[in-house]
């Protein structure tokens, strides 16, 4: 069974659109290069002389999830904050008390570019085993300009290296780097007037990001960094309304960035402001579970007509997984995405959120050949259902045979 099809040239679903999924039976796919060429109905089915067959055996083929939101790139991990939540501290007082984006700045300031790298690429095998095919990535455990610029080659080595495929995102403004603390606003001057050029000049970012939220940066900051980063050819993507309604979907949408992310704190205005924008709104469900935070009202968005995101945040504060079929389980479990919906989110939406539905996200004849093959199923949703149960056989990427 192919999953995912889509000819209509569409490069998002919106609202009820969600609901839809084209799907073939007991189908052929053809791959030429790293695109798809064709498929079809076993019924018409010629084999192609010197090209080589993959018998999915029964299986079922999905588009590879496409994940727009990630901070892969960091040194270590950090449980014994995790520890310090399970005794009662929040987010919030561990950030307060220097630990957080800190932490992990400190961490990484002490760790080898090549080490991090080392890291960072078994995470993105990890991501690739587990289905993603195109994955963002951010910087932002640096705060320094040399530590911001470690991590920013240390993606671009990824992305020459890597599997799958990778996009940058520069997010100097994620905390106050330690040198400035209490001189928030110089920091972001730092940002803008020294930062920004720089990775710009060394072509080390596709988008620049601002932690957007209470007790990180405010709109005024925000609307400043991504500004700057405009001028230098970076479309933004926010963080926004994790930690409070922030305004930062608001100056998101003012300033037409390409997502706004989080979204666990969301009120109707909000909803309505993205209504009348081509700003994806992005949810990182497992964020919110890892947290044990509310969990961003996508019912209402998607019957407000929006094209939601699915992405997974992958870092060690917040969201230490990028696995995207268990992001899908969380989108239905917990936030009443029915599993279609939950798939086109974090297939289709999220490449749209990243720039990238044009070459990604669907089955459709010259997309990227980014896909995986699992076993035989009972059912399109008993791959959301069985949530932990290891399905995926094979995956394709960039139309070679990875695992
Ligand atoms: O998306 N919210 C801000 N940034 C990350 C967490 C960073 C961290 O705690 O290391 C997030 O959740
Ligand atoms: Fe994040």
């Amino acid at each position: 069974m192919l999953v995912g099809i889509d000819e209509s040239g569409r490069t998002a679903r919106y609202g009820a659109e969600l609901n839809e999924i084209g799907t073939l039976e007991n189908a052929w796919l053809l791959t030429n290069g790293n695109r798809i060429k064709d498929y079809g109905s076993m019924d018409c089915f010629e084999e192609v002389e010197g090209c080589g067959v993959l018998d999915a055996e029964g299986g079922w083929l999905f588009p590879s999830f496409c994940d727009s939101h990630t901070h892969l790139v960091y040194a270590g991990s950090r449980e014994q904050e995790f520890l310090d939540k399970i005794n009662g501290l929040s987010y919030e007082e561990i950030a307060k008390r220097g630990g957080g984006i800190l932490n992990s700045a400190d961490r990484l300031h002490d760790t080898s570019e090549d080490e991090l790298y080392r890291q960072a690429m078994e995470r993105v095998n990890e991501i690739a085993a587990m289905g993603t095919g195109l994955v963002e990535i951010k910087s932002g455990y640096g705060l320094t300009l040399e530590d911001e610029l470690k991590i920013l080659r240390v993606i671009k080595r990824l992305r020459n290296d890597a599997p799958l495929e990778i996009r940058s995102t520069f997010l100097g403004a994620h905390a106050v780097g330690r040198a400035y603390k209490g001189r928030q606003a110089e920091y972001v001057e730092h940002v803008c007037n020294d930062m920004i050029p720089a990775v710009a000049g060394e072509d080390l970012a596709d988008f620049v990001d601002v932690f957007c939220d209470r007790g990180f940066f405010t709109v005024e900051e925000t609307e400043k960094v991504i500004r700057k980063g405009a001028e230098y050819g970076l479309r933004a993507k926010i963080h926004a309304n994790e930690l409070a309604v922030s305004g930062g979907v608001e100056v998101g949408v003012a300033n037409k960035a390409l997502s706004v992310d989080h979204l666990e704190s969301m009120g109707d205005e909000q909803i309505e402001v993205l209504r009348s924008s081509e700003t994806i709104p992005t949810m990182l469900p497992g964020c919110a579970f890892f947290l044990s935070i509310g969990y961003p009202p996508a019912r209402k968005m998607i019957d407000a007509g929006l094209p939601v995101a699915l992405a997974s945040d992958y870092n060690p504060g917040t969201a230490p997984s990028g696995n995207m079929r268990f992001v899908v389980s969380l989108a239905s479990i917990k936030m009443k995405m029915t599993p279609v919906e939950a798939l086109n989110a974090a297939t289709i939406n999220s490449a749209a959120a990243m720039g990238e539905s044009r070459d990604y996200g669907s089955i459709t004849r010259g997309k990227v050949a980014n896909f995986y093959i699992t076993k035989p199923l009972p059912s399109l949703a008993y791959i959301s259902y069985a949530h932990q149960t290891p399905l995926i056989k094979s995956v394709v990427l960039k139309g070679k045979l990875k695992i």
